[in-house]
């Protein structure tokens, strides 16, 4: 498979799961966490699907595109490994986690700690929908869309 190929599946998936929580998060109070701002396309589409929530975006450095940056309230830039601590506990009823490189050994040390990361972040019932496997005992793995190709993108509730 191409580069452009897989490029293309990961975003498809991405953006398949993340509809399906439209209406799965009915009923589910709280923020959502999007880590990994990057260009701000997919803190975009989480604003049209969840306008009435807040949506708190983490990323090393602010370079998404000026009409998609969230106002400074809801923008933490560093590393997350260390700016989640502050928002560990806060109930979220999405966190939302597009940190990969496809370089195995980058993502091993990112999977140190992203795990616990996203269970802390979550309230119970939450869900946590990640571009990477996440390993930890409080999240629950969940089957995707039909449309999602198995290993391509991960979806887990909160226990
Ligand atoms: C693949 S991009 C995200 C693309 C995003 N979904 C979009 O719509 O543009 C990943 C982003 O996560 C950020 N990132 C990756 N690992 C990070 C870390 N450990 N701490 C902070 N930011 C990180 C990178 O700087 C990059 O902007």
């Amino acid at each position: 498979m191409s580069r452009l190929d897989s490029f293309i599946r990961r975003l498809s998936a991405q953006r398949d799961i993340l509809n399906e929580m439209r209406d799965r998060l009915d009923g589910i109070a709280g923020p959502i966490m999007e880590l990994g701002l990057g260009n701000g396309r997919t803190y975009d589409h989480l604003r049209q699907l969840f306008s009435d929530r807040r949506i708190v975006a983490f990323d090393r450095a602010a370079r998404s595109f000026s009409s998609s940056t969230p106002d400074l309230d809801n923008l933490v830039v560093g590393e997350i490994k260390d700016t989640v601590t502050d928002f560990l506990g806060v109930g979220a009823a999405l966190a939302h986690a597009d940190i990969g490189t496809a370089h195995e050994d980058l993502d091993a040390v990112t999977l140190t700690w992203l795990p616990e990361a996203m269970a802390g972040l979550l309230r119970s019932g939450g869900f946590a929908v990640s571009g990477l496997p996440l390993e930890h005992s409080g999240l629950i793995a969940m089957p995707v869309p039909a449309s999602v190709p198995e290993g391509r993108y991960f979806l887990y509730r909160r226990a």
